[in-house]
């Protein structure tokens, strides 16, 4: 699956909100255009938009350079300014993924050398993006290898939101394991939850799993506590958007819920997450910037009114699971149990 295709300075993104009933393309030509894909859900998912904004800011560096006749110390001057703001831009269009703003870092930090000059800064910002693109794949297949170890010999997983290919660069996180766990003949069952109320579990993951025949039932989200209470699951496997120097994950609404639910019933809870899911800048797990999205996304299905045209709607984007509910964290470095901020500084420190 060819999700993001980066073809002679243009981005093409399979448009996630269209699928699984079409599948249809997005062209970007301009980081505006790109900012705009990854704040309209085109493209979702912390390791998949750090990709694409670290593509971003090499389209805005092509626009700056063609603006620019100045080919001095000044001209040099000027553009990394422009690509300051073009990277301020597209941080702001998720606050919650600590990938895009560590993806957009990355890449101001290749045009910091003083000697770099003009001409060769698209070049230079093309390869970053490779690179980071390359890297998160590797990353999911490392994180798929290291997770067979945690699945039973027949495996009945529970997976929310979708933290698959279509969220990364290939491969996936949390599904990463599961293809990975398929391939040695592991995977019993993936249950999907829908995922209320942007349905990325429904929508996403299923279309995922069964366009490589791994097998999939989708339940809704209020049905987990039956299942585990009709021990129908092994253990829950989740993706990360940000997780703390503590150990604490932030993820997709509803994270949480299936995390206390886990506990109650004895059941594992993994996290799968690269290192650049980790954001060792918070104290506290409080200060992770939580994202509010439209109120449309929880009145409307589709096209389709569901609630009073007035309601009140609160609709946060994401939860913290605490660091005490997490069995594993399951990175491209191995495991980390029972994370704590002991073993994730010496794992970084290693790093
Ligand atoms: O709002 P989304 O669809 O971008 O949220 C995605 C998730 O919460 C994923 O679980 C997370 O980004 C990890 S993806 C490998």
């Amino acid at each position: 699956m060819n999700h993001i295709i980066w073809q002679e300075g243009v981005l093409i993104l399979l448009d996630q909100r269209k699928l699984p009933l079409r599948q249809e393309r997005v062209i970007c030509k301009t980081y505006e255009e790109v900012a705009a894909a990854i704040r309209d859900m085109v493209v979702r998912g912390a390791p998949a938009i750090g990709v694409v904004a670290a593509y971003g800011l090499v389209m805005a560096a092509a626009a700056c350079r063609e603006s620019l006749s100045d080919s001095s110390l000044q001209g040099m001057r000027s553009m990394r300014s422009y690509l300051e703001d073009a990277a301020q831009h597209l941080k702001e269009t998720r606050p919650t993924a600590v990938n895009l703003v560590w993806a957009l870092e990355r890449m101001l930090d290749k045009v910091m050398p003083e000697d770099l000059k003009i001409a060769q800064v698209v070049n230079v910002l093309t390869e970053e993006a490779d690179l980071i693109r390359q890297e998160d794949l590797a990353a999911n297949k490392s994180i798929g290898k290291h997770g067979i170890s945690v699945l039973p010999t027949v495996a009945r997983i529970l997976t929310y939101c979708n933290a698959g290919a279509l969220a990364t660069a290939g491969f996936g996180t949390a599904l990463g394991v599961v293809r990975a766990g398929q391939a040695v003949g592991k995977v019993k069952m993936v249950y999907a939850c829908e995922t209320r109320p942007f349905l990325q579990g429904a929508r996403l993951t299923c279309w995922e799993l069964m366009e490589d025949k791994i097998p999939v039932t989708l339940i809704t989200d209020n049905m987990v506590g039956y299942l585990m209470y009709k021990k129908m699951l092994d253990l829950v496997i989740v993706g990360a958007d940000r997780i703390t120097a503590a150990g604490d994950v932030a993820n997709k609404i509803g994270t949480y819920s299936l995390a206390v639910l886990a506990k109650e019933h004895q059941i594992p809870f993994y996290v799968a997450a690269p290192l650049s899911s980790f954001d060792l800048s918070l104290e506290k797990a409080s200060q992770i910037p939580i994202e509010e999205r439209a109120a449309k996304e929880l009145s409307y299905l589709g096209e389709v009114q569901i609630a009073p045209e007035e309601v009140g709607v609160f609709n946060p984007s994401f939860d913290i699971t605490p660091a005490s509910l997490v069995t594993a964290i399951i990175t491209e470095k191995g495991l980390l149990r029972h994370p704590d901020r002991e073993k994730i500084t010496t794992l970084f420190k290693r790093e």
